[in-house]
């Protein structure tokens, strides 16, 4: 039986999508059976693991509205280990708000999330930014939860709301457990980003932040807008080797016997 990893934050534009395709694909790298679920209506992924092409744009919402099996839309990747589940058609129309009743509603997503588990080694989520309903529901049937945090003052004022809502959350899935704080977008020698690592670093438990620090990597992007993720298109990139550095600790939790 595999594992569940969700990517969460309260915060948009944190690194979310970016560390679920890095991961997701460091993962299969090490020959990791591994399916990344988005479930983000903004369907980023999509761009990212390099599926743009063609019209078809089956995912979960589809699967969610009945319109398509689970197996139909569980897409291969260039990568042998890797499979992605995209969000599916939802993207297409501005109004995302049947799709967010359809999963708070159904326990459809909860199903979905179980039958990849007993499938796969590892299962990465993406989702959209906030606590909404979306993220919660995935809350509820993972295992492990990551946090990016994009290292800069202002994450200070977001962690506590987002510490509070895990814990809510923990209440609901007892077997949820924080895998950590991921610092991202880490500029050396930048006085405000190292302020604010330290900070953390300082006032949160060391189990809760991970010792991996993504830091700000052009190759990131530009690897995500060539439909690549970094870790396969710039191994040699110091963020790609953070990503797979993670990848390979967080691999090594997953492995060990629970406690
Ligand atoms: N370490 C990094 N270095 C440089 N750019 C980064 C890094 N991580 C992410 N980015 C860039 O920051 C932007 C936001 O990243 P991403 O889409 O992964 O965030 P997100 O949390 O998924 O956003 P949303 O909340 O909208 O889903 C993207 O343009 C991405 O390429
Ligand atoms: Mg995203």
């Amino acid at each position: 039986m595999g594992k569940v990893l969700s990517i969460v934050s309260q915060k948009g534009g944190v690194g979310k999508t970016t560390t679920a395709v890095n991961l997701a694909a460091a993962f299969a790298r090490r020959g990791m059976k591994t399916l990344l679920v988005d479930v983000d209506p903004q369907g980023s992924v999509r761009y990212g693991v390099g599926l743009r092409q063609g019209a078809d744009t089956r995912g979960f919402a589809d699967y969610l509205r009945g319109a398509r099996t689970l197996r139909e839309v569980i897409l291969p990747t260039a990568m042998p280990w890797l499979r992605v589940m995209l969000v599916g058609s939802v993207t297409d129309g501005a109004d995302h708000s049947d799709y967010q009743a359809r999963v708070a509603a159904s326990d459809l997503l909860p199903r979905m999330l179980q039958a990849a588990r007993e499938r796969c080694d590892v299962v990465v989520v993406d989702t959209p930014p906030g606590l909404g309903p979306i993220a919660r529901r995935v809350l509820e049937s993972t295992d492990r939860v990551l946090v990016p945090l994009q290292a800069e003052p202002l994450a200070l004022q977001t962690t506590p709301q987002i510490l509070r809502s895990i814990q809510d959350v923990v209440g609901a899935n007892p077997a949820l457990t924080l895998d950590g704080i991921l610092l991202t977008m880490y500029e050396a020698g930048n006085p405000a980003c190292e302020r604010t690592v330290k900070y953390i670093r300082e006032h949160l438990p060391a189990a809760m932040v991970c010792d991996v620090v993504i830091p700000r990597s052009f190759a990131l992007a530009e690897a995500f807008a060539a439909g690549q993720p970094a870790v396969v298109r710039d191994p040699a990139d110091a963020a790609s080797q953070a990503y797979v550095n993670l990848a390979m600790q967080v691999a090594e939790r997953l492995a060990a016997p629970t406690e």
